[in-house]
């Protein structure tokens, strides 16, 4: 079963709930929640405060991607926002263990992103903590950039570590995925799909939510 996670970083900030329940009605599985500080990325977006004002807004699943250093700092305030689960970069801490333990302390679920040019083993260790590995298909920092292919044969190794180690974990795929490029990812074993520029910018919201699962 393919996940679709719209990103509401190509969303019109300014009529966010509206932007929110538009993707509802079309479809989308989950929520994706690009948070950036303008260190661990060159871009700032928001935080918590936004997630719990949109959480009043809809009952679908809060994937909170966290794009910013030392995330330990800010995981009781994502958890009292209403976040179902939190993803932080494995380079964004010095303590990945300690970290996802907290997001799970919270009752939320958890997941490790690693950036395009980070080694797979960087997540080996800590697998049977997490509920999810997000691997970055661009440079994280902005939307609308292009796919960098060798994120396919990535997600085929972590696919093949996870089965091998007995797992079951969702691989999350973000940044330059469209109609052609989902096709790619899903053949390799990603099973949930993030979305930005491709959901947002088409005219049909729900055809394109339907092209990226079928
Ligand atoms: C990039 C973000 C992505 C972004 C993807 O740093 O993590 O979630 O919204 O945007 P698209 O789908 O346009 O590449
Ligand atoms: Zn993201």
């Amino acid at each position: 079963m393919i996940k679709v996670a719209p990103s509401i970083l190509s969303a019109d900030f300014a009529y966010l709930a509206d932007e929110i329940k538009k993707i509802e009605t079309a479809g989308a599985d989950w929520v994706h929640i690009d948070v950036m500080d303008g260190t661990f990325v060159p871009n700032l977006t928001f935080g918590a405060p936004v997630v719990k004002k949109i959480r009043k807004v809809t009952d679908l699943f809060f994937d909170c991607h966290l794009m910013v250093n030392n995330p330990e700092q800010y995981i009781e305030d994502f958890a009292d926002a209403g976040a179902d689960m939190v993803v932080v970069h494995a380079e964004a801490t010095k303590h990945l263990h300690r970290c996802v333990q907290y997001i799970k302390n919270k009752g939320m679920q958890a997941g490790v992103a690693l950036n395009p040019a980070s080694p797979l083993c960087l997540v080996e260790e800590i697998l049977p903590d997490v509920d999810i590995v997000l691997l970055m298909s661009v440079n994280p920092g902005f939307g609308g950039q292009s796919f960098i292919e060798t994120t396919v044969p990535k997600i085929a190794r972590l696919r093949k570590m996870i089965d091998d180690a007995g797992l079951n974990i969702e691989i999350q795929v973000d940044g330059g995925i469209n109609d052609k490029t989902s096709k790619l990812v899903r053949e390799a074993g990603a099973t949930v799909l993030v979305a930005g520029s491709y959901v947002y910018g088409a005219a049909d919201t729900k055809a394109a939510i339907a092209s990226l699962k079928a």
